[in-house]
Formats: C-alpha cells, structure tokens, sequence
C-alpha cells in the first residue's frame, strides 16, 4: 500500500509593487521585482495525495471536480515536482479556500503557493523555503510571494535559481489592514497568465519597469519605517502606472468598473481630510484599500455606503504557507 499525501495551508497576497509581464513566460521569470502582504485572514487549503492507481491526475475545488483547463494548469505543474522527486505517480488533488472565489483576489497566489508545499512534501521531497517560492512561481508568479511570511520582496533576475521570494519583515511588524471593495463578483475576462503576456505592446511598459526597482526601495522603507504617508504615495503610483500598462496594450485591459473609479476618488478625499487611507487595483475591479488597523472600522463602514460596493472582506498581515498534515508511508 502506498500513502503519500500532504494537505498544506497558504494566503493570498496583495501586491504593493506590481509584477507585470515575464521577461521568460515559461520560467515565469518576471520583469521587475515585486514587494507584497500575505492576507491573514484568508487561506487556501489543498490536500494532494500520489495514488499509482490513478491514470491522470485529477483536480477538486471546494468538493467539485475542475474545469479542464484548471486540471490541465495543475497537472502540468504536478509534472515539475514529480520530475524533481523521479516520480511518474498521479496524484489526486483537492483544494478549496476560506473566502469567495469570484472576488477578485489573486486566488493563484494562495493556490500555487499550498499546492508546491502540499505536493512536494507528498511525494517526499524536502524543499527550503527559497525552493519553494522558485517552484511555486513555476505555476503562477504572485505564488512565490505567498510562501514566506509577512511582507515580502520577490528578486526579478534572469535565471531561474536565483529569483523567489523572502521576507522583509514578518506579519506582526506593522499592523495594515486591507479592506477589499468588492464591487463585482464576475470572474475576469483576461486573466492575468494572458495579460502578462501583452505587457510589452504597451508602450509604457518599458518606463514601468524602469522605474520599478525605485519605488521598490521607497516602498520597502516606508513599510520598515511604518511611514503610511511614503507608503501612500508609492503604492498608488505603482498601481496606476501599471493599469495604464494593462489599458495601452494591444489589446488592451479596461479593468475598473464605476464603482472603482468612485471608491478610488473617496478614499483620495479621506486623505486629504487626513485619513491614513490609499489603495491598489489588481487585475479586476475590486478594490484593496489599505489603512492602519486603528482607522480600518471607520473606512470599512465608509466603505460600504458608497453605491456599488457589495461588501468588504477585511484581513491584516498573515504568515507563511505551511504543512498541515503529512504522511509518506510505502508499504
Ligand atoms: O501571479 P499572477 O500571474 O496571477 O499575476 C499577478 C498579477 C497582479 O496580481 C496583477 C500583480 C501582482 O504582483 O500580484
């Protein structure tokens, strides 16, 4: 008999300094380096479990089998760990996270991130936190930045070894939260493996990536100096230069809807009457506005009576992803 399987536990991440475009698509080596903060509150948890009996792999969501191209994405990603391991074992994986799907957050990030831990610890591999991040970036690039804990800088380089994630500082350094206005439930119509792939028709892109690692540094510091105003002003900058990459490409990417563009003008207004608020846009229109723990019931409720807004899913800064159970037994 043989049982090897693992169930693993990782958060999403919100990115502060954006990745946009691969300077390698299928290394998935990005174009400029990128700094985030895992989303405690939220988790995705998956079980894989290495099975010689089966013929393929197979993929659950939250108890339902997976759309084809998802088994696809996750199988191909299988092929890597069981290239590492010497493996040709199928395994069955099943996955299901703590908050809603459709709500425009980087669900790849948390999922990537627990299936690397969950699969390479099953078939018995024993990775560090750096190879994991390398590999967790093989299936989506936020994913690297989901695997240390905290706030976390993802090093763009042009080898595969040499670019994965740490951590700047651990969760309980500063105590930011991020409020997210959702304000569609809709799946996004370009997701972000294309949208990636049309950085670079952007004429704008070059100038982005120029300046990337600049305001990487000034966003590092006003995050270890817990300066909010410094961090304001780079993170929406950073946001903005990147949705004008997304909305200059050819085709290009129109993600805001109404209420984005209302909820980004209010929160501008609540810090001109000084309110320590600013956001980030992903690729959707739900919107992450980040604040201090202290003010984040204020501008929750705020948050709520602007016309469009759903509702808001609020978390503070979270860990690392991590094994929940293992077990490597060949009979
Ligand atoms: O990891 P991906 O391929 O889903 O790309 C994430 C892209 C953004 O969320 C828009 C930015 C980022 O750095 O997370």
């Amino acid at each position: 008999m043989t049982d090897q399987a693992a169930t693993a536990r990782a958060h999403p991440n919100i990115a502060f300094i954006k990745y946009w475009g691969n300077r390698d698509e299928v290394l998935r080596l990005p174009a400029n380096s990128s700094l985030s903060m895992n989303l405690g509150e939220l988790h995705t948890t998956t079980t894989v479990q290495f099975d010689p009996s089966l013929a393929k792999d197979e993929l659950s969501l939250k108890g339902k089998a997976a759309e084809p191209g998802q088994t696809a994405r996750v199988s191909q990603f299988l092929d890597l760990v069981r290239q590492m391991a010497g493996s040709n074992t199928f395994a069955r994986v099943e996955s299901e996270n703590n908050f809603p799907s459709g709500a425009g957050i980087a669900s790849s990030s948390s999922a990537f991130a627990a299936l690397a831990l969950a699969a390479s610890a099953a078939v018995g591999l024993t990775l560090d936190e750096q190879a994991l991040s390398q590999l967790a970036r093989r299936g989506s690039g936020s994913a690297s930045r989901s695997v240390p804990g905290g706030f976390v800088e993802w090093r763009a380089a042009d080898r595969d070894e040499d670019s994965y994630a740490f951590s700047i500082a651990p969760a309980e350094h500063w105590a930011l939260t991020d409020c997210i206005a959702i304000v569609s439930e809709q799946h996004k119509s370009t997701g972000s493996t294309q949208g990636h792939s049309l950085a670079a028709t952007s004429p704008l892109q070059a100038a982005r990536v120029q300046g990337a690692e600049q305001r990487l540094e000034l966003c590092r510091a006003a995050i270890m100096n817990k300066d909010f105003a410094a961090f304001a002003q780079v993170v929406e900058l950073d946001c903005h230069l990147m949705h004008a990459v997304m909305m200059t490409s050819q085709p290009g990417l129109h993600y805001w809807l109404p209420a984005s563009v209302a909820v980004m003008q209010a929160v501008r207004d609540w810090r001109s009457a000084g309110i320590p608020v600013c956001y980030t846009l992903d690729a959707g229109p739900n919107i992450h506005v980040l604040c201090p723990v202290e003010v984040a019931d204020r501008v929750t409720r705020q948050l709520q009576e602007i016309d469009g807004v759903l509702r808001v899913l609020g978390s503070g800064p979270g860990g690392p992803a991590r094994l929940v159970t293992q077990a490597n037994r060949i009979e």
